[in-house]
Parts: structure tokens; C-alpha cells; sequence
């Protein structure tokens, strides 16, 4: 660890566009134990395990952005459960909890793994998870994720809520496939007290088929669900893209994420680390910062420090992809697995 300026966090990272970059996403690593449809192609190529940062290194870079001004983490990946020994890393940056330098760690997952792990998470400081559930159907849970398995999922989610930690549903539309059950899904989220949020597909990485067959644009979703439920615009925001509406018949909390039909770059607060240390500071954009070579190249953090200052001043405005049905190329190269969602 550096000397004494790693207990203050003194400086604020600050963007050409004025915004404050408060959030770091983690991925942690980019393999899954799950393929969905519109993230990977059934046959992945991953990253060699010795292009990963360590654990250790993680925590480095992690505590390096703590001490400029960021205030939250999520861990995400891939599925960063499926990374050895990844507990370790949670109770290492709950020490700047403890502290009071953060104000949460959270993490998105699959929920493949979490009735294993929900009760240390919690104990870590974890307070809130993020589980992805595109569908109630345990044979059509099988055709989005090939790989994963619905009731343990669902185990999983139990076990969250047994440990006590609050949980998110992401919920990715899918045109066809579970466009029939996003009423139902309010209602099993809504009824277990969690929020829940659709998320538009998203033109990140090759997937091996079109993505204009998945693209149900949630502007649609969201007239069709006025004519069945009471939608009230809510202030309520988390510093992310979602925004909220309360569905009055079950009060519960719901949110859209539309990168395609609504741009949300204007209050952006965040950039994203990938498990191999670099940076992108925006999720729609290539470019990109890396900061493995100034963390392998020393002990001591200054390069660290020095290289995350010049990424944040390279922050873009914005970005603008679009799902192109002439090329059918992604936007953007780089799997949603590499970034983290
Ligand atoms: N478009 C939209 N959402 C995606 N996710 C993964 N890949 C994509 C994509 N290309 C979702 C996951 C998870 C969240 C982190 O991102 O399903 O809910
Ligand atoms: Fe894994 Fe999440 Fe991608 Fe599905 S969307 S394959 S669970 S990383």
C-alpha cells in the first residue's frame, strides 16, 4: 500500500465535461458459467489467465481510484463469482467501508453461485446485488443462457435475501422470447421486495447471429405495460441510466435502461476497469487507458495515480452506437463480459 495520502480521499476526479467520476465498475474476470444469447457465442474465446490482474493488484487499483474520489464499486464481470478465491478481494475493499472512504460495494451477477456466497458477501459489507433473470421459464432460461440452470439461480436469490442483502432484477428484453412474461416478472420481483430493471440489448461483441432478431426497444415495452398498470414517473435515481417509474398496483420500483433510444450520457459519473486493467472510460466508445503497466511497473502508486488522472481528462461526452442492420457488425467490439455490464 502507498504511505499515509491512502486514508484521505482528497482528490476528486473530475472530467473535461465537469462530471465526477464517483463510480468504478470492476470486471474481475471475463469467463461465465453461463452463454446468453445476446452476450456470448456459445463457443468463447477467453483472456489467458496470465493477462488477469491478481487479486492483490485489483485491490491496488481499486484503493488507488478510493483514494482520487470514488465513493462506490461494483464488482462485475463475466461472472465474477466463478473467480477463485474472488471473497477475498470483497473483504479487502470493505476495509475502505469500514473507514468510511466508500459508500458501497455491489455486484451484478448471474446468480449461478450465490447460494454459496450470499453470507459472506453480506459480512464482506456487500449490500446489494444485482441478479440477472430475463425469464421465469426454466426451458426458456435454458435457451437464453444455454448453460445456466433456472432453480438454482432462484436458490441463489433466496439466499440473498436470507443474508440480507437487497436485490436488483436485470431483466434483458428479448424480442420473441420473453417479451410475453416482463408483466410477470414485475410481479416476482415486485412481490419479493426487490426493484427490477429492463435493460434494451445492447451492440457489444460478436455473438455469432443477428442482433437485430433480439432489439425489442423498451418505449414499446413500456406502452404496452400503461394499458395493463399504472406507471408513475419517479424522481428516483442511482447516478446509472435507468430511469424509474413506481408501478402503483404493486409499489414496487422499475427501471429502463435505453442505450439505443435514450441517450444518458449527460450525468455520467463512471469509468470501467476490465480484468486486465484497463481502463475505458466510456462503455460505448474503444477508448481506452491502460493502467496494468503502471501498477506491474512499481510498489509505490504515483504512476497509478498519475495514469488515472489522464484517463479521467480523456473521458468523451458521450457515445452513440446504434444496431446497424446493413453491417450486422457490433458497435463496439468488445463483449459486454470483457467491460462488465
Ligand atoms: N446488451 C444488453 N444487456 C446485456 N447484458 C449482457 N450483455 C448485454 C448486451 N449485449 C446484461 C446482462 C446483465 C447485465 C449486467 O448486462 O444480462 O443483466
Ligand atoms: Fe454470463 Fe452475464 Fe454474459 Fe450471461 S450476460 S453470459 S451471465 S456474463
Amino acid at each position: 500500500m502507498a504511505g499515509p495520502a491512502a486514508d484521505t480521499n482528497t482528490q476528486q476526479l473530475i472530467d473535461p465535461f465537469g462530471r465526477a467520476i464517483s463510480y468504478l465498475r470492476v470486471s474481475v474476470t471475463d469467463r461465465c458459467d453461463f452463454r446468453c444469447v445476446y452476450c456470448m457465442s456459445e463457443h468463447m474465446t477467453f483472456l489467458p489467465k496470465q493477462d488477469l490482474l491478481s487479486l492483490e493488484e485489483l485491490d491496488r487499483v481499486c484503493s488507488a481510484f478510493v483514494r482520487q474520489g470514488v465513493r462506490r464499486l461494483r464488482i462485475t464481470g463475466g461472472e465474477p463469482l466463478v473467480r477463485k478465491n474472488i471473497l477475498w478481494l470483497f473483504r479487502a475493499l470493505g476495509r475502505h467501508l469500514e473507514r468510511g472512504a466508500l459508500d458501497e460495494i455491489t455486484l451484478t451477477t448471474n446468480g449461478s453461485q450465490l447460494e454459496k456466497h450470499a453470507r459472506d458477501l453480506k459480512s464482506a459489507g456487500v449490500a446489494r446485488v444485482n441478479v440477472s433473470i430475463d425469464t421465469l421459464d426454466a426451458d426458456k432460461f435454458k435457451t437464453i443462457t444455454r448453460w445456466g440452470n433456472l432453480d438454482t439461480v432462484l436458490r441463489g436469490l433466496d439466499a440473498a435475501e436470507s443474508a440480507g442483502l437487497k436485490i436488483k432484477i436485470n431483466t434483458v428484453a428479448l424480442k420473441g422470447i420473453n417479451e410475453d412474461e416482463l408483466e410477470d416478472l414485475i410481479h416476482f420481483a415486485h412481490g419479493r421486495g426487490a426493484d427490477l430493471t429492463f435493460i434494451e440489448t445492447m451492440p457489444l461483441g460478436d455473438i455469432g447471429e443477428d442482433r437485430t432478431d433480439q432489439y425489442l426497444p423498451l418505449s414499446i415495452v413500456r406502452a404496452r405495460l400503461m394499458d395493463r398498470m399504472t406507471l408513475e414517473e419517479s424522481a428516483y435515481r442511482t447516478g446509472g441510466p435507468a430511469r424509474y417509474v413506481t408501478v402503483k398496483e404493486t409499489g414496487g420500483r422499475l427501471g429502463f435502461i435505453t442505450p439505443l433510444t435514450h441517450n444518458f450520457c449527460e450525468s455520467c459519473n463512471r469509468v470501467r476497469l476490465t480484468c486486465t486493467g484497463t481502463l475505458y472510460m466510456c462503455l460505448g466508445q474503444e477508448d481506452a487507458a491502460d493502467l496494468r503497466k503502471p501498477l506491474r511497473a512499481s510498489s509505490d502508486d504515483a504512476a497509478l495515480d498519475d495514469a488515472i488522472v489522464d484517463a479521467i481528462a480523456r473521458k468523451p461526452k458521450g457515445h452513440d452506437f446504434v444496431i446497424d442492420r446493413r453491417s450486422k457488425t457490433p458497435a463496439v467490439s468488445r463483449h459486454m463480459s470483457v467491460t462488465g455490464g
